[in-house]
């Protein structure tokens, strides 16, 4: 464990390069100080492929698109009770709980259907490189597509969406796009029929386009949801005092014996790469079999918006590989795994100590194996992972502006905030 660990903090120091040298604290090497400082965020990646990442109208919309209970089918059976409302996005990335979903103490969630997966934080959702515990997306706005058409989530399609568009914001899509909807998307327009199966060409250019620009909005939306400055990233700047005594052996543990930044590093805690740790398939409405980055390739490969031209063939080493999940905000977001087997972080701690299990479906990984760390250890790990809560977002990102869709309807889902018409 030892060799691997100072291959990785050599070649991090290495990537990071020498500004002007400062001597490291007492208790840590220099590579320990520069793999810190690359941990330290400086901003998100950007999107080149969505052009209205930077409009904070575009991803006000997105953010009514989100709280919105109008856009998804109806259950027809057994769905949570909401669902007779319509699901939004919001009811399984609520903001009291870091953007997870605080219904689920075990295991996964609830829309239409169960979803088979735990839902991930939505913090800081615009750093990574993958989307989807399987990496079933390459951009953003791409695993919108994902999120909303999924059969157990919402269940919705182009057409659902266009219309709802139609019903609830047709002046706010004029305003931001310079375009009206078409009027044939109203339901009791003589043309409806034009925007139905099968379409003609022209409809279905121009229900692309309108699809295009909400997932568009949902991205940018999404992008605002940044979760930086915890007391990790404070103490790795030169702030001695930001993390207790507990925490910092936790940190040590962390990138030494633990070796846990093999994998959980860079400043989003995650190479963006995808591994088994053979966490079984254990727990309620969770599927037997989850082949992970085998399906994800597939899944990827149908996206009609993925960004890669070409995808890779997956084979039998994806299966039972996920992705490496990022750790900030990890204390908000239980439990854990992709499909919530563990329900704290001190059992995440005991699993990794005990070097992972063998009951997922796939190869384990080569990097697993016994840690063999004391009691006050595993404390001292969890005390560090419970340092990387960062500062929430701002206020006017976490409230609900979506148009009510009865009179009185309460907002379940975080304080209303003003509906821009
Ligand atoms: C019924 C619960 C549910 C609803 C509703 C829901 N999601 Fe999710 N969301 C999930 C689950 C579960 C996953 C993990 C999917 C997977 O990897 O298989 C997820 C994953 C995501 C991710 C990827 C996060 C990551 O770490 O890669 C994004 C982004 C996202 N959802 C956005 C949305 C948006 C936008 C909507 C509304 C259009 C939405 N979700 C609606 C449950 C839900
Ligand atoms: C071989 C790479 C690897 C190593 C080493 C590793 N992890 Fe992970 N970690 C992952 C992957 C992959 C996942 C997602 C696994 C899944 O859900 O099947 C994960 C998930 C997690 C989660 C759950 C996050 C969530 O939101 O559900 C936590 C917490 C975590 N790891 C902490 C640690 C700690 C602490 C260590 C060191 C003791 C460690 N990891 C070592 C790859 C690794």
């Amino acid at each position: 464990m030892r060799g691997v660990r100072s291959l990785v903090t050599l070649a991090v120091a290495a990537s990071v390069g020498c500004a002007e040298w400062v001597a490291p604290r007492p208790g840590l090497t220099e590579q320990d100080e520069a793999m810190l400082a690359a941990m330290v965020s400086k901003g998100a990646p950007g999107d080149p492929s969505n052009e209205f990442l930077a409009d904070d109208a575009v991803a006000e919309l997105g953010q009514q698109l989100f709280f919105d209970r109008g856009l998804s089918n109806v259950a027809t059976d057994g769905g949570f009770a909401l669902a007779t409302q319509g699901v939004p996005c919001v009811q399984c990335h609520a903001p009291t709980t870091g953007f997870s979903d605080p219904r689920t103490v075990r295991n996964v969630s609830l829309g239409l259907g169960w979803t088979g997966r735990n839902t991930p934080t939505l913090l800081n959702v615009a750093f990574y490189e993958w989307w989807g515990w399987d990496g079933r997306a390459d951009t953003l706005w791409g695993q919108a597509v994902h999120a909303y058409e999924a059969a157990p989530t919402m269940g919705g399609d182009p057409l659902r969406l266009a219309r709802a568009l139609f019903d609830r914001y047709p002046d706010r899509y004029r305003a931001l796009f310079n375009q009206s909807l078409p009027e044939e998307l109203d339901p009791r327009h003589p043309n409806a029929a034009r925007f139905e199966r099968p379409r003609s060409p022209e409809a279905e250019a121009e229900l692309r386009r309108i699809y295009e620009r909400s997932l568009k909005a949902w991205g940018a939306y999404l992008s605002r949801l940044v979760s930086l400055d915890a007391p990790f990233d404070r103490f790795a700047q030169g702030d001695d005092h930001a993390l207790s005594e507990g925490a910092r052996r936790g940190l040590l543990l962390f990138i030494g014996k633990a070796g846990c930044v093999q994998c959980h590093r860079g400043p989003m805690f995650t190479d963006n790469q995808f591994h088994g740790v053979g966490v079984g398939q254990s727990g309620p409405n969770v599927p037997s079999v989850d082949t992970g980055r085998f399906t994800g390739l597939e899944r990827l490969k149908a996206n009609p918006f993925r960004r890669s031209v070409e995808v890779a063939t997956p084979t039998e080493a994806d299966v039972g590989r996920f992705r490496t999940k990022g750790l900030r905000n990890v204390a908000l977001t239980g439990p854990f795994m992709h499909a919530g087997q563990l329900e704290t972080l001190k059992d995440v701690v005991w699993f990794y100590n005990r070097g992972g299990d063998r009951a997922g479906a796939g190869p384990a990984s080569v990097f697993l194996e016994p840690l063999g760390l004391g009691e006050r250890e595993q404390g001292d790990l969890v005390l560090f992972l419970e340092a990387l809560n960062g500062a929430p977002p701002a206020a006017r990102w976490a409230c609900d502006n979506s148009r009510p869709t009865f009179v009185g309807m309460k907002r379940e889902f975080g304080a209303a905030c003003a509906v821009i018409p």
